[in-house]
């Protein structure tokens, strides 16, 4: 079949190598954006007198009709036309005639598949933003009613001291909160206009980029042509919000997973985000939070593949830079998915709190405050840690926890201490007198919580 590109060429491929080179299989993706791109641009091309009204009106009628076309997904692309770009001229020009070979003066491929994915990502970006949000808002539910609900802290996965659960949870807030923040700022990179561009030199037609960028709703346009239809960061910097979105993620997975498991029984997975095993009728499987966290491995995967096709194109473009869109909708669909589950996973978790607040009870996760206990009363802190490491040796070699130590050992081991010990031995006490800031007291904690949702509804009024 003859290509839009024909012009030089004596024969034509066959169709298996067509079809290797053809992004049409994944970027029909893109033939909303396509089309809005080309409808900004024959506007302009009519502004500036470029093309005649009558032509543009004609042009213009078309591509809505298309688009109102694809939106039914009644749009029919072919292999044979290599891309979005070119299926949609030729069906253009299919439905009003040659005048539709009109379109693509003052026009490359290059800056019109840069100007799609810089439209696409932002649609996508504004959303996973407030899918975003709505998980905090969630996690800020989940919080508001475990502030008194104990769970023991742990560092090297050691219990290392107690802590309120809402605490443990407005910590995946504050990351998600950066994430936030991130996608938020790579908007305003993405929010700019590479249309005009033309192949990368610009064009000698007088047209408007101007024009086309405020019609587009960009926030300005790319400033050197060049750079323009070469640069992919946008996409990069898509990747990497997203990978470390997901790392937050997998972090949060890899703990229900492990808080599920006989072991820990501290959370219990609704049914509806939950499955059996085939042969073993006892099993309930936490897949969603295992699914989300291997699906982590794969966007670093789409980063790391992206990174690694630009790093040794030379400028302007290079067919290579048709492998930036598998990895990006894979990640767009894959970081959407992540949020959405994981916001109803999260609400609908049963939180075994007695289990919970049973464990902070069984370990030497107060032994810190025994040891402030020493160092308020003067005593180093240095010389306090090491009086009260021994004492948890004598209750190891005693089978005992610090608790059941009586005051007798206590005061063998130093004259400062009193009944008192006890009070500052239990895990609500040492968990509520924590109140610096950022601390784990129920005071601050619900300080936080307020902040946290001062920040979700001020950015909501946006
Ligand atoms: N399908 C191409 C891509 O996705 C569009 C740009 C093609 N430009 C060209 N000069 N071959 O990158």
């Amino acid at each position: 079949m003859k290509k839009l590109w024909g012009g030089r060429f004596t024969k034509t491929a066959e169709e298996w190598v067509d079809e290797f080179g053809a992004s049409i299989p994944f970027d029909q993706q893109l033939v909303e954006e396509d089309i809005e791109g080309s409808i900004a641009h024959v506007t302009m091309l009519g502004k500036c007198g470029i093309l005649p009204n009558d032509d543009v009106e004609v042009i213009k009628a078309g591509l809505l009709s298309l688009l109102e076309k694809a939106k039914q997904g009644q749009l029919e692309f072919s292999v044979a036309y290599e891309d979005i770009h070119l299926n949609i001229e030729k069906m253009l020009i299919d439905e009003i005639g040659p005048v539709g070979g009109k379109l693509h003066t003052g026009r490359s491929r290059n800056d019109q598949v840069a100007t799609d994915m810089h439209l696409y990502l932002r649609k996508r970006v504004k959303e996973i933003i407030e899918l975003i949000q709505e998980l905090q808002k969630v996690l800020i539910e989940k919080a508001e009613a475990h502030v008194e609900t104990l769970i023991p802290g742990y560092t090297h996965l050691q219990r290392a001291q107690p802590i309120s659960f809402a605490h443990h949870l407005l910590a995946y807030f504050w990351m998600l909160e950066r994430d936030r923040e991130r996608f938020t700022e790579s908007l305003k990179r993405i929010n700019k206009s590479p249309l005009g561009a033309g192949a990368l030199a610009g064009t000698t037609f007088p047209i408007d980029r101007h024009l086309t960028a405020e019609l587009l709703g960009f926030d300005g346009i790319y400033e050197n042509s060049i750079d323009a239809v070469s640069d992919r960061d946008f996409i990069i910097e898509f990747l990497s919000n997203s990978s470390m979105l997901m790392m937050h993620l997998s972090r949060f997975c890899e703990e229900l997973i492990l808080w599920s498991s006989q072991e820990f029984r501290f959370v219990e997975m609704d049914d509806a985000f939950a499955t059996g095993s085939s042969i073993m009728p006892q099993k309930k499987n936490p897949d969603m939070a295992e699914l989300i966290r291997g699906k982590t491995g794969r966007v670093y995967g789409n980063l790391f593949g992206l990174l690694t096709v630009m790093k040794g194109t030379p400028l302007a473009y290079n067919k290579d830079m048709q492998e930036d869109k598998e990895g990006m909708f894979d990640t767009v669909k894959t970081v959407i998915g992540s949020l959405k589950i994981f916001a109803g996973m999260i609400a609908t978790m049963k939180v075994n709190e007695q289990v919970m607040e049973q464990a902070t009870k069984q370990d030497f996760s107060n032994a810190t405050e025994l040891a402030d206990y020493l160092a308020k009363k003067g005593m180093p802190f240095r010389e306090a840690h090491e009086v009260v490491g021994q004492l948890v040796l004598i209750c190891i070699e005693k089978g005992i926890f610090l608790a059941d130590l009586p005051l007798s050992d206590y005061k063998k081991a130093s004259e400062l201490f009193e009944q008192d010990i006890y009070d500052a031995l239990n895990p609500y006490t040492a968990v509520n007198r924590r109140q610096s800031a950022g601390g784990t007291g129920f005071t601050e904690v619900r300080q936080a919580i307020e902040k946290a949702k001062m920040l979700l509804t001020a950015d909501n009024g946006k």
